[in-house]
C-alpha cells in the first residue's frame, strides 16, 4: 500500500499540454507535491510543480532517473507516445506507481488491429466489420465482397490524422485502393498495416473509464470537436474543443445508450483481463452513437485532450486518491462529478490544422479570466523570459461551466476574448446551432422526425 499521509505524496506527471496542466491542477488539488517533465515550458504546470524538467516525452531512461532522483511514489501520464516506448513498464520496474498502461496493454490505442481483433476474439458488443491487412490481394478480395463505403487508416499511432473517410477524402475505390498502398509501402503508423472499416454513420461522443485492472468508473460524456474550421469543415486536428452537459449525458445521448457505452467498455477490460493484460489508467472510448446504437471508433490509452479539461473541471472526488487506486488496483466503487455542464474551446495558432505559425507571442490576461468563472489551461506554448510563445500545437484551453450548455458557452466566450494574439478560436463550439445539427442529425439517422 501506499503512504496514507496523501496530502505530502509526491507525483510525477509527464506531458506539457492542456490535458496535462487540468491532469496537475486536479492531483494538486487532491494534495499530491508534483514533479513535471514536460517538453515545453508550459506555464501553468511549470507553476503548479515544485519542480520540473524539460525532456523529451519519449526519452524513457531519463525520465524514470529524475522520478527516482526526487523520490516520487506515483506517476500519471498524459499522452500515448511515452507508453506505447513503455515508461509505465519503465517506472513499474523502479518501483513507482503508475496510474497509465503498460505498452502492451497500450497496444488497445497503438494497434488498431489488436483492438479490433481483441473485440472479436471476445465477441464484445459495438464491433465493425474490419480487414487488417498488408497484402493488397487480400485488400482487394475484401472490399469486392464489402465495398469500399469504408473508412482506411493505418493500424498504428499517426496522431489523430490518418483517417480517410469515403465520400470525404476518398471518392472512389481507386482512392480506398491507393491510401492502402501508401500505408502499406511507406509504412505509415510504423507497421505498414491498413485497417480498412465499414463506414459509421451517426453522432460521435467520447467516454472515459478509470481502470485499475478490475473496474472500470465512468467519467461524463463528451463530444470533441475534430475539424478545424466552423461548421466542422477544414482538416482533422487533435481536436478543437469539447462540451459535456450537467446530467452527464448529451443532448443527442440517451441514458440507455450511455451505459451501452461503457457495458462495451467494461466488456472490451474483462477481454483484456482474460488475455492476462492488467489495464490500469484511463480507458478513452471514441464512440459512434448509430441506428443500432453505439459503436466503437477508437479506444484511447490515456485521457483525451481536450476531453480530460471536461471532466476534470467538475470531479469532486479527490484525483489523487483515483490515480493512487487505478496505481494500485484499488478504485473506489464511484468517482464524483459536479452537476455543471462544460464547454471547452481551444485557442490554436492562426493557421493550425495545415501551417500552424509557430514561435508568435500571445498575450494572456489571467485575471480577467479567472474573474469570469472560467478555468484556463495552458497547452503547448512555451514560456520564455520574454512571454509566451506558440508552438505548432495548440495553444490554450478555456473550460466554461454552468448550469447549462449555453450558460457554460457563454462563460467560455467571455474569457476567451481575453487571450489574444496570432490565433483562432471555434466560435461555434458548445452554440445552440450547432448542437441542434447534432440533434436534428441523431434524428434523421434514426429515421425520426425531430419533434
Ligand atoms: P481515428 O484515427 O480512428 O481516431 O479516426 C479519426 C476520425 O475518423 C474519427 O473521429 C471519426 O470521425 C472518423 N472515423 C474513424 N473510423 C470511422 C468509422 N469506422 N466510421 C466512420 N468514421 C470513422
Ligand atoms: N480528442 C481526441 C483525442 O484526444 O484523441
Amino acid at each position: 500500500m501506499l503512504s496514507k499521509e496523501t496530502v505530502l505524496m509526491k507525483v510525477l506527471t509527464v506531458g506539457g499540454g492542456a490535458r496535462e496542466h487540468s491532469i496537475a491542477a486536479a492531483l494538486k488539488h487532491g494534495g499530491a507535491k508534483i514533479y513535471a517533465c514536460m517538453k515545453n515550458k508550459n506555464p501553468g504546470i511549470a507553476r503548479l510543480s515544485e519542480e520540473f524538467a524539460l525532456v523529451s516525452e519519449t526519452e524513457i531512461d531519463a525520465i524514470v532517473r529524475y522520478a527516482k532522483s526526487r523520490a516520487v511514489e506515483l506517476a500519471f501520464v498524459g499522452p500515448e507516445a511515452p507508453l506505447e516506448a513503455g515508461l509505465a513498464d519503465a517506472l513499474a520496474t523502479s518501483g513507482i506507481s503508475v496510474a497509465g498502461p503498460t505498452k502492451s496493454a497500450a497496444r488497445i490505442e497503438t494497434s488498431k488491429r489488436f483492438m479490433r481483433e481483441l473485440m472479436e476474439r471476445h465477441s464484445v458488443p459495438g464491433r465493425v466489420r474490419f480487414l487488417a491487412s498488408d497484402s493488397m490481394d487480400e485488400i482487394k478480395d475484401w472490399l469486392d465482397l464489402n465495398g469500399c463505403d469504408v473508412v482506411v487508416k493505418p493500424s498504428g499511432l499517426t496522431g489523430g490524422k490518418g483517417a480517410k473517410v469515403y465520400g470525404e477524402h476518398l471518392s472512389s475505390s481507386d482512392d480506398v485502393m491507393g491510401y492502402c498502398r501508401d500505408i502499406i509501402e511507406k509504412k505509415l503508423g510504423g507497421t505498414g498495416i491498413a485497417v480498412l472499416e465499414e463506414r459509421l454513420q451517426g453522432e460521435e461522443f467520447t467516454l472515459q473509464g478509470l481502470c485499475d485492472g478490475r473496474r472500470v468508473i465512468p467519467t461524463p460524456a463528451v463530444q470533441d470537436h475534430k475539424r478545424a474550421y466552423e461548421g466542422d469543415s477544414g482538416p482533422n486536428t487533435g481536436g478543437m474543443g469539447s462540451y459535456s452537459d450537467s446530467d452527464h449525458l448529451l443532448p443527442f445521448l440517451s441514458k440507455e445508450h450511455y451505459d451501452s457505452a461503457l457495458d462495451i467498455m467494461r466488456k472490451t477490460k474483462e477481454a483484456m483481463r482474460a488475455e492476462g493484460i492488467d489495464y490500469r489508467g484511463i480507458l478513452y472510448g471514441q464512440f459512434m452513437l448509430t441506428r443500432e446504437g453505439p459503436k466503437v471508433v477508437e479506444f484511447n490509452a490515456r485521457f483525451g485532450d481536450p476531453e480530460a479539461m471536461n471532466v476534470l473541471s467538475i470531479i469532486e472526488s479527490s484525483f489523487l486518491e483515483m490515480t493512487e487506486g487505478m496505481a494500485t488496483g484499488s478504485l473506489p466503487g464511484k468517482c464524483g462529478f459536479g452537476q455543471r455542464a462544460t464547454v471547452c474551446k481551444y485557442v490554436v495558432p492562426e493557421g493550425y490544422g495545415t501551417k500552424p505559425l509557430s514561435g508568435e507571442k500571445i498575450e494572456v490576461d489571467e485575471d480577467a479570466i479567472k474573474k469570469s468563472g472560467a478555468v484556463l489551461y495552458y497547452a503547448a506554448v512555451n514560456e520564455t523570459d520574454d512571454g509566451i510563445f506558440t508552438t505548432t500545437s495548440r495553444s490554450v484551453g478555456i473550460v466554461g461551466l454552468g448550469g447549462s450548455i449555453e450558460e457554460a458557452e457563454g462563460q467560455c466566450e467571455r474569457a476567451i476574448s481575453n487571450v489574444r494574439g496570432k490565433v483562432f478560436v471555434r466560435h461555434d463550439i458548445g452554440k445552440s446551432d450547432l448542437i441542434r445539427k447534432r440533434i436534428e442529425h441523431m434524428c434523421a439517422i434514426r429515421g425520426e422526425t425531430n419533434g
